[in-house]
This record gives C-alpha cells, structure tokens and sequence, in this order.
C-alpha cells in the first residue's frame, strides 16, 4: 500500500497494462495446450468407443484365427484372459509379452517403446492386444499425446490401416474386462447324431440348446442335460469353456469372443459329449460381427 503510492498513475497503468498483455498471453498458450490434450484425450480414453471398435473390429484387422499371428510375436495366445501385448516393425524386430507382469512393473505405467525393445520406437507397425486389458499407444515416449486405444484388437498393418504407422513411442495398459459394457451374449449348440451311412440316411435325431446371457449369468455354470454328439455351435459376444460333466469339470476346450464364432463339426470329428459349459466377458479378437443382436 505504502510503496504504491510512490508510483505515478500512467506508470502503474503500463505495468497493469503489461502483466494483463504477459498473463493473457500465457492463459491463452494455456488454455490451447489443454484443449489439444482434452481433444486427444476424449479420442483415446473413451473406453466406450474402443469397445465398440472392438466388437466391430473388421476381418481385415484383425487375424481370423489366432494361428493367423505372425510368428516373429514369440508365439502370444491371442485367446486368454492375461493381458498381452505384441508390437512388431515391419522386419524382424519386435516385442510380445505380458504387460503385467514382471518385477516392478505396475498395470498403468508408462513403457517407453525403446526401453520394450531398442530400436522399436516410431517402427511400429503391427499390434496385438489380447486379454482382459486396455492399451493405449502414445506419439510421445511419455504417453501424453494419445494415438488410439485397443481392447482385444489386433492390426497387421498400420500401413494401410490409417495414419498411425511409424507412430508410436509409448504405450500405457490397465486391466479391464468391460464388464460393464456387456449386454448378453448367445450360445447356441445343436447336439444329435449326423444324417449318415450309419443310420442309413434317415432324419437324424437332434436337438438344439440355445441360451441367452445376461450380464449375472456370467462365470455360472450350465448343464447341458441332453446327451447327444455336438454338430455344431455358434457363440455370440461371450467366451466360453465347455466341460464334460454337469457341474462344469473336466474342461474340453475355450471359444467365443465380442463377436460371432461358429464352428461345425464333419462327421465323426465331434468332442466327447458336452454336459456343460460356463461363460465370461468376451476376450479373444473378434473373427466376425455378431448376428444375435
Ligand atoms: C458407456 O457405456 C455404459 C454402458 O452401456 C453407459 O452406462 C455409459 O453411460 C457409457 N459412457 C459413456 C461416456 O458414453
Ligand atoms: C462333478 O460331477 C462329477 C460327475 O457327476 C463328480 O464325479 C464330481 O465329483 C463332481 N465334482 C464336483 C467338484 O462337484
């Protein structure tokens, strides 16, 4: 108070008048470099929408079955719940593993694409990302500038899939199922013998179950009480482990992702009888859209 009495009014006016012309030009640098943020932000952290690209994620992007993986990704199983990750160059150079696991490693940590594999960073240009997890890839080697997230999705070719080839210097994952996107999944099994020189051509006797999922039906277990040679069966936006006893023991095998998975049996080539089968938020890439919907 004492001192600014001192100072002559134009004087005091020129330096309000500076401070206002330094602060706005800072608030308005400010202001800019969030709402870039924001922008990238609202792209990339919408875990919505990498669900949705998940369950719409098109043939051409993703492999059609997990043999479809190219070899140099140090053989991942793209049909698990553990989270993994695989990035590749376009030649030899690559990294594939779990992302959560390891000493130290924290899930939502920051790897630097160089620090995963040297020589990687801004050569990336395929991805696998499988399991119960989310990643994120970054054009910065801090992950604060957000290309795209993915959520089971796998691209083997960024060349010609957009404009993230080349891209990316960081990736961060979370653990995630997405169960609360899940709506219902249908599993539908059609059980009976096949029409053939053994039951001399005749109608054969089948049976199809056909169930429908809620979100509370998941991890329980379903008998099946018919006893019949499967034929085939189509899952819809579930995975699911099928078993040859009632209560969900002795497991056969696993299938089923976001999307539709079919498979027919040729005569003779059926699994033991099923008894059983239990359900899980989808996990897997998506071989083609569901049809249950
Ligand atoms: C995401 O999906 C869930 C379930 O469908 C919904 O409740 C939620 O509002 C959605 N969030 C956004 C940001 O759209
Ligand atoms: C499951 O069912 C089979 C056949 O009925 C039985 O032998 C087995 O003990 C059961 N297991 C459990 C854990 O209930």
């Amino acid at each position: 108070m004492g001192s600014q009495s001192r100072i002559p009014g134009c004087e005091i006016l020129l330096v309000a008048m500076t401070i206002a012309v330094l602060y706005g030009g800072l608030l308005f640098d400010v202001r800019r470099f969030h709402r870039h943020n924001l922008q990238k932000r609202t792209q990339t952290h919408d875990h919505n929408a990498t669900w949705d690209v998940q369950l719409k994620a098109s043939a051409s992007k993703s492999p059609q079955k997990a043999g479809g993986i190219p070899k140099r990704l140090g053989g991942l199983d793209a049909y698990q719940k553990e989270c993994q990750l695989g990035i590749s160059d376009a030649g030899l150079n690559y990294w594939a593993g779990l992302p959560f696991v390891g000493e130290g490693v924290q899930p939502g940590q920051c790897f630097k694409v160089d620090g995963l594999q040297k020589g990687l960073a801004n050569k990336v240009s395929l991805f696998i990302v499988a399991g119960y997890c989310e990643c994120e890839f970054f054009d910065d080697d801090s992950c604060q500038i957000g290309l795209f997230s993915a959520f089971n999705r796998a691209d083997f070719s960024l060349k010609n899939n957009g404009p993230h080839n080349n891209m990316i210097e960081s990736i961060r994952c979370k653990p995630t199922d997405h169960i609360n996107d899940f709506q219902s999944g249908s599993v539908q099994i059609r059980l009976g013998e096949v029409r053939g020189a053994y039951n001399s051509g005749k109608k054969p006797d089948a049976s199809e179950v056909d169930y429908k999922l809620e979100r509370e039906q998941l991890y329980s277990c379903f008998p099946i009480t018919v006893a019949f040679a499967m034929r085939s069966y189509k899952i819809n936006g579930v995975t699911c482990d099928f078993f040859l006893e009632q209560n969900c023991t002795e497991y056969i095998f696993t299938a089923g992702n976001a999307g539709r998975y079919e498979k027919k049996y040729r005569l003779g080539q059926s699994p033991p009888n099923l008894k059983g089968f239990k359900c899980y938020p989808p996990y897997g890439l998506v071989d083609g859209p569901r049809d249950d919907l």
